[in-house]
């Protein structure tokens, strides 16, 4: 029988005792000996008891490293996102809605890779390999040297991807992987999260990238657990609205690289072309200047993007007026009317209020407010800003207006954009860096008095 190694320690004086007594012959205190739980206890209230591990390795954060070598597919909108590159032993989500066009992204970022040289293979749980044959075709694809499978047993998945050791394999989808060591559907939580874990570990023993694709939910969330997100090294999220042509691609997690990077893509009848200037794009369907529209110089990732927010106010048949977003936070939506009342006295009560991004643009920057409280002014005084000029800042709840990081970056695109004129809180970087003329402003009322002549 093993031999029982508890000991029990006084709280007060710290000396050890091979049994528990009330009163410490030590230090002569009652009621402080405890057992000595070794290591602590865990969540579960379960010591890890005296046994102890081997000990892990300890290096100097000082050390040497070299940054991990990177493989370009040459498409510079997925390029960016990823960081400059696929990264080796590494896993990367892309999620997305159904039907928006993942399985078309990755078959062409697939056939990328391959063609420059990376061995890869796709495996489709979704579609057959005759179907995944066929859309390659209509992309103009069929020639790339890469190798399909469409199964959905991730055992016998991973013993082939062992033994062909590619430089990429894609995962389309992770709900249709399973595990026959998990008791459950495929699909359900504990299949997606073991399968993800078997996928991510394997990942980084072999060096190899592996891509997940994850359909999301009605929530918005990739179906299936959270945990899928904080297992891999990259999240990229795949958007776009229904009705547009143009699609998104966003990393909103990346340990190789900058998070809140977008790739944007059109997509045609041969599949997905890059854009390599949004900025045009967005505002490319913007007519005459009309009241309710303002362009707003924005970031995302690195990159400046210009796009057009969109405002309508009318007076409301409801007892209850609405309030409607696309694209944009409906609760920083009601701080910038509160703020417009409360700091400049321009009620919104009683009148309906519509917001939204031009172009199906998802918008989080607090850079956007400004502009966003120009197109509710613009629209409730149906006044018309000048078609030449672009708006940014973030508004704080005293009404003050805060500089807006990379101005400099704003301003340039603005200006490559043929825009002469940009409306700005005071501060920040950047005087006089572009040939624009600025209008600067330190708060919400000077900027209502002098653009809209009122406040
Ligand atoms: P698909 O890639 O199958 O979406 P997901 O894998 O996210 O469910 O794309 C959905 C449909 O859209 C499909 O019928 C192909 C079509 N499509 C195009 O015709 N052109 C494109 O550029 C894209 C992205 C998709
Ligand atoms: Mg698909």
């Amino acid at each position: 029988m093993a031999k029982s190694t508890t000991t029990y320690t006084c709280a007060a004086c710290a000396a050890s005792f091979s049994k528990w007594s009330g009163r410490c012959d030590s230090c002569g205190e009652w009621n402080t000996i405890t057992e000595d739980t070794g290591l602590s206890a865990g969540p579960g209230g379960k010591s890890l008891g005296a046994k102890r591990g081997t000990g892990v390795i300890l290096t100097e954060l000082a050390a040497e490293e070299t940054p991990p070598p990177r493989t370009q597919s040459r498409v510079a909108e997925l390029d960016r996102v990823l960081g400059g590159g696929l990264v080796p032993a590494s896993a990367i989500l892309v999620g997305g809605d159904p039907g928006i066009g993942k399985s078309t992204l990755l078959l062409q970022a697939a056939a990328r890779f391959a063609r420059n040289g990376l061995k890869t293979i796709y495996v489709s749980g979704e579609e057959a390999s005759a179907q995944v044959r066929m859309r390659a075709q209509r992309l103009g694809l069929a020639d790339a040297p890469v190798q399909l499978a469409a199964d959905t047993n991730l055992r016998n998945i991973l013993t082939t991807l062992e033994a062909e050791a590619p430089g990429l394999a894609i995962i389309d989808s992770i709900q249709t992987m399973w595990l026959d060591t998990v008791d459950s559907a495929p699909g359900s939580v504990s299949q997606v999260r073991a399968a993800a874990h078997e996928l991510t570990t394997f990942a980084k023993r072999k060096g190899i990238s592996i891509v997940l694709v994850g359909h999301v939910t009605k929530e918005g969330q990739i179906a299936g657990p959270r945990v899928v997100e904080h297992m891999v090294d990259t999240v990229l999220y795949f958007e776009g609205e229904r009705g547009h042509q143009f699609r998104i691609l966003r990393a909103v997690k990346n340990r190789f690289g900058p998070a809140d990077e977008i790739g944007v893509f059109e997509m045609t009848g041969k599949g997905l072309a890059e854009v390599t200037n949004p900025s045009a794009l967005f505002l490319s369907e913007r007519g005459k200047p009309s009241p309710g529209s303002v362009v707003f110089a924005g970031i995302e990732g690195t990159r400046p993007v210009l796009c057009e927010m969109q405002a309508l106010v009318a007076p409301s048949p409801h007892s209850q007026a609405r309030r409607t977003v696309v694209g944009w936070d409906g609760g920083r939506l009601a701080m910038i009317l509160a703020v417009l009342e409360a700091r400049c006295g321009i009620p919104f009560a009683g009148l309906d209020v519509y917001l939204n991004v031009a172009g199906g643009m998802k918008i989080s920057e607090p850079a956007a407010d400004l502009a966003v409280a120009a197109a509710l002014l613009s629209a409730r005084e149906d006044s018309a800003l000048p078609a030449d000029t672009v708006v940014f800042g973030e508004i704080s709840l005293s009404g003050a207006l805060r500089p807006a990081p990379q101005t400099e970056n704003r301003l340039k695109e603005a200006e490559k954009l043929g825009f002469t004129t940009a409306i700005a809180p005071k501060g920040g970087k950047a005087q006089g860096a572009s040939g624009l003329t600025l209008k600067r402003f330190s708060d919400l009322t000077g900027f209502v008095g002098d653009v809209f002549g009122a406040g």
